[in-house]
């Protein structure tokens, strides 16, 4: 088999490459370890940048998104017992982000590449790279019992955290810097309706807590909770005493709870890998970086580093320049040190880290008091939140 890039992971990353590149005609192939199925059971944010929604319209797959998306001018920062709210919209001249699923940002793309009769491989094992510091670089894997090799001209690693894709890449050719928050969050996912039409950030003295929704009937809420905290040790009314322990009385008053249909503990991480090339192969996406959850930036992060490599490999086979993909690596971490800075800075301002003490949490109330008293200050955090240009 051959194609021009072989791409490995079937997320976001990988699929919206996919995506771009069709419309681009350069022909690609994806390589994924998973079913379908299971791409699709992952439970993961659904705060989408202006742009990203712009990127999604223009892959093609922005139909449902703009009927089914929420469109949010605004969230709340909860803090010593009141909600005050950041009115991104107002801020920043009419922009917004759309709250919408990944799972559905996933599926739509899904769709689209089957609908289009693009090459998916899915339940692809042992998936290896081979000469991407060469000229002839292939991905190979097993599936049914055969091994199967693809050439190709690029490979682009959309393999997420864990995948195969920077595995490869010798040890002494990558640097990487790495933050493990000492928490983790506790989500559940419940079929009610959510506390209020916005997102409620709450830094709390028992910890940080998240009021989040997938649609005016299903809510997301989240808890920090232990770095090793299992999610079997928490009944649902456990977890909904622990969240109203953690919002204002107004707030704790309106919220519907309602039994649970997925809880789970996430740990929290920053992580960056530089360069993100390495001959013919790329990073992008989680294979690239982590992010800590609290600003939303992951699956928008990935977004940019797709839209960065599809325009590098289309200027490649469209008009003969290796500009774009000679600059790849340098313009994506750019974007990405900026949005790792801004979750580190969302993080360390609502959570609860109590090896820091008294001191640090005085730090944490003036950068909440300082944010509250200044417009430049909330305009900061707005133009982060909803995301900085490409
Ligand atoms: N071979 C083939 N596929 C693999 C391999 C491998 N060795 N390892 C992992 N994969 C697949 C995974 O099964 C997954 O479907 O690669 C895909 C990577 O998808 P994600 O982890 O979702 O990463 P990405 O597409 O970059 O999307 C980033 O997902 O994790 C969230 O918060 C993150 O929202 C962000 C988004
Ligand atoms: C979610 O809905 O899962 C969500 C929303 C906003 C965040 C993190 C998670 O910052």
């Amino acid at each position: 088999m051959r194609t021009q890039v072989a791409i490995i992971g079937a997320g976001p990353s990988g699929l919206l490459l996919g995506q771009l590149l069709h419309l681009a005609g350069v022909e690609a192939v994806i390589i994924e370890r998973k079913s379908p199925d299971y791409v699709l059971s992952r439970i993961r944010a659904g705060v989408l940048e202006q742009g990203t929604v712009e990127m999604l319209t223009l892959a093609g797959v922005g139909g449902r998104l703009a009927r089914e998306g929420l469109v949010h001018e605004g969230f709340d920062l909860a803090f010593n017992g009141a909600r005050r709210r950041i009115d991104l919209s107002g801020l920043l001249g009419g922009r917004h982000v759309t709250v919408f699923g990944q799972t559905e940002v996933t599926r739509d793309l899904m769709e689209a590449r089957e609908a289009a009769g693009l090459t998916t491989i899915y339940e692809a094992e042992a998936v290896a790279l081979h000469d991407f510091d060469g000229s002839r670089p292939s991905v190979s894997w097993e599936k049914g019992g055969l091994r199967q090799t693809l050439a190709c001209d690029f490979i682009a690693g959309c393999d997420g955290y864990h995948g195969a894709s920077r595995a490869s890449v010798p040890a002494c050719a990558l640097q990487t810097f790495e933050k493990v928050y000492p928490f983790g969050w506790l989500g559940i996912l419940a079929d009610v309706p959510p506390v209020s039409h916005e997102l409620i950030y709450v830094g709390h003295e028992r910890g940080f807590a998240l009021c989040s929704m997938r649609s005016h009937m299903r809510s997301r809420y989240y808890v920090q909770c232990a770095i090793d905290e299992k999610p079997e040790a928490w009944s649902d009314d456990r977890f909904w005493d622990e969240l109203r322990a953690r919002l204002d009385p107004a707030t704790a008053e309106a919220l519907v709870t309602g039994p649970s249909i997925e809880k789970s503990v996430a740990p929290l991480r920053s992580f960056v890998a530089e360069p993100l090339r390495f001959g013919r192969l790329f990073l992008a996406g989680d294979a690239a970086h982590i992010v800590p959850p609290t600003g939303a930036k992951g699956l928008n992060l990935a977004v940019g580093d797709v839209r960065y490599l599809a325009e590098a490999l289309s200027e490649h086979y469209g008009e003969g320049s290796d500009a774009g993909i000679d600059g790849y690596s340098a313009r994506a971490l750019a974007r990405i040190w900026k949005a790792e800075r801004f979750s580190w800075w969302m993080t360390s301002m609502l959570h609860r880290f109590p090896e820091t003490g008294e001191f640090g949490a005085r730090m944490q109330l003036a950068e909440l008091d300082y944010l509250f008293s200044s417009q430049a200050a909330r305009t900061a955090l707005a133009e982060n939140y909803v995301g900085l240009p490409y």
